[in-house]
């Protein structure tokens, strides 16, 4: 099958997502696509989904000129699309997901236990390892993400595409994705790759097509082009890859975390006996695997989860148990995980969430009337430095794409005296170019004295920010590093939890 995108233009209000943009996906291939935030990526994939309606242009499968009213008619020509947010029924078990996907109108109709006997057939012909009967929430992200391609391919997709897929996933899963779409490449269908990691485009692709403010401005031979190259050619700019810093000159302790321990729920561990601190004018980076505590560390500290025992006092203050507001005061920064849940407030305008946390603060306000001058000010300075593509700073944050509304969440975060900045994947989803300019705030943060600790499953990141480097495995502290007296693969062995400080120091 040949999937062509001509002439498609899309506008919303203020912007032109799409403009004339001409693209062809062919079974058989993995074709990436790449580019800027905001650059359209996600409008233009869900014009082929049926999802949105394009203002101009045609979609043709093998020349024949097709309309898509809803995704169901895109499903029905042979289209699929995993979104970066699952939709699934948290509390349903993988094969009632399976039945819930699958339109009525398709006239197929699956009953529980063909679903779960479907299941079990996609699942070992492309290995998916997915057993029908277990509940969606208990599963890890990556196995989530094979639901929603067990869904895809239930529905006979022979094109598919993934939005960001690897952006949620750790790097173990992602080298099982990548098998699942080399499968899927072999099975004979077509695949679109959305994604920011270049190094992932070209390794999966046959071609990468790049989007720049709507248009497409080149494609790309993998196996002719490298990282800078495919970085600048999105970015229309040299981009530097590697992060620009002077050896850290760390002062006292200023986050001071002592014995915390906590649990879930249901009385499991999930913080062990954790100690460590960091001190004004370094970078601590936490490294581990996804489900290894650091959610639930930073929520401890934060302010966002309760502690069973132990401490966390920031410049001596002590914030155990203190609230987010407590915490916030004390001049901690915090970039959430998960920024759908705690980051933004999608119908606030863009100007009203850069200073979300600090309506209230002399800044912004004089007694109850907000000092409105002062927060439009504030948005247009940030909105440049951190280079949000918004149509204006009133525009609602929800509407911006994924990486945009990121660095709004960064811009508001970081542009403040601070004492200690919390940073939990602070690049997630975020393009090239704008990873290098974060990075940079980050360490002008750390340059002006604050103490910051670095969150991130990608250990690339924590490696190229960190001045020290902790690793956390199953709650607990199992190595304490010096990052240029360690490398990728020790910090790797720690943590697989094959090598630990402490029985280390016993031994
Ligand atoms: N539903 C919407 N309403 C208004 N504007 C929108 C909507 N969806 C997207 N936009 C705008 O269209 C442009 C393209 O957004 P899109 O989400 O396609 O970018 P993207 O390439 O996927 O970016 P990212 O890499 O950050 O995900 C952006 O300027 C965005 O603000
Ligand atoms: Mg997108």
């Amino acid at each position: 099958m040949e999937l062509e995108l001509r002439g498609i233009t899309k506008r919303f209000p203020g912007v032109v997502a799409n403009d004339n943009v001409n693209l062809t996906i062919r079974s058989g291939e993995v074709l990436a696509l790449v580019g800027e935030n905001g650059a359209g990526k996600s409008t233009l994939m869900n014009i082929l989904y049926g999802l949105y309606h394009a203002d101009e242009g045609d979609i043709y499968i093998d020349g024949t000129p097709v309309k898509f009213e809803t995704s169901g008619d895109a499903i029905a020509a042979g289209i699929g699309m995993v979104h970066q947010h699952f939709m699934l029924v948290p509390v349903f078990t993988v094969a009632e997901n399976v039945v819930l996907g699958i339109e009525p109108t398709r006239g197929l109709s699956l009953d529980r236990a063909k679903a779960a006997a479907e299941v079990e057939r996609i699942s070992d012909e492309y290995s998916l390892g997915l057993e029908p009967d277990a509940l969606i929430e208990n599963l890890p992200v990556g196995i989530q993400q094979r639901v929603e391609i067990s869904k895809v391919l239930l529905r006979d997709a022979e094109i598919v595409v993934f939005d960001e897929p690897t952006a949620v996933l750790t790097p173990q899963e992602i080298d099982d994705f990548f098998r699942i779409v080399e499968a899927l490449k072999a099975s004979g269908r077509g695949i679109v790759f959305i994604t920011h990691k270049l190094t992932e485009a070209l390794r999966v692709a046959d071609r990468i097509s790049v989007l720049r403010r709507g248009q497409t401005v080149g494609e790309a031979d993998p196996s002719e082009i490298d990282e800078v190259g495919l970085a600048e050619l999105m970015v229309g700019r040299p981009v530097q890859l590697v992060v620009d810093k002077s050896p850290a000159e760390p002062g006292a302790s200023t986050l001071q975390v002592n014995d915390l321990h906590v649990v879930d729920a249901s009385g499991r561990t999930l913080v062990d006996h954790t100690t460590f601190d960091v001190r004004a004018g370094e970078i601590v980076g936490i490294a581990g695997v996804q489900g290894n505590g650091q959610t639930e560390l930073v929520e401890a500290i934060t302010g966002l989860r309760e502690i069973l025992s132990g401490t966390v006092s920031v410049d001596g203050i002590d914030l155990t148990d203190a609230s987010p507001r407590d915490v916030h005061l004390a001049a901690v920064a915090h970039v959430p995980e998960d920024r759908q849940r705690s980051g933004l407030v999608s119908e606030f305008s863009v100007a009203e969430n850069l200073v979300l946390t600090r309506y209230h603060s002399d800044e912004f306000s004089s007694g109850v009337t907000m000092n409105w001058s002062r927060v439009r000010e504030n948005a247009r300075e940030l909105v440049e430095q951190y280079d949000v593509r918004t149509p204006s700073i009133d525009t609602s944050a929800g509407t911006l794409s994924g990486g945009n509304q990121q660095k709004v969440i960064v811009a508001r975060e970081l542009s403040r005296d601070l004492r200690l900045v919390i940073a939990s994947q602070p690049t997630r989803g975020v393009d090239v170019g704008s990873i290098e300019y974060i990075h940079a705030q980050v360490v002008a943060a750390r340059d002006e004295g604050a103490a910051v600790m670095v969150v991130s499953t990608e250990l690339d990141e924590v490696m190229a920010l960190a001045d020290r480097v902790i690793v956390l495995y199953r709650g607990r502290v199992v190595a304490d590093l010096d990052r240029d007296a360690t490398n990728h693969n020790e910090v790797g062995l720690y943590m697989a939890g094959a090598l630990d400080q402490n029985e280390q120091a016993s031994a």
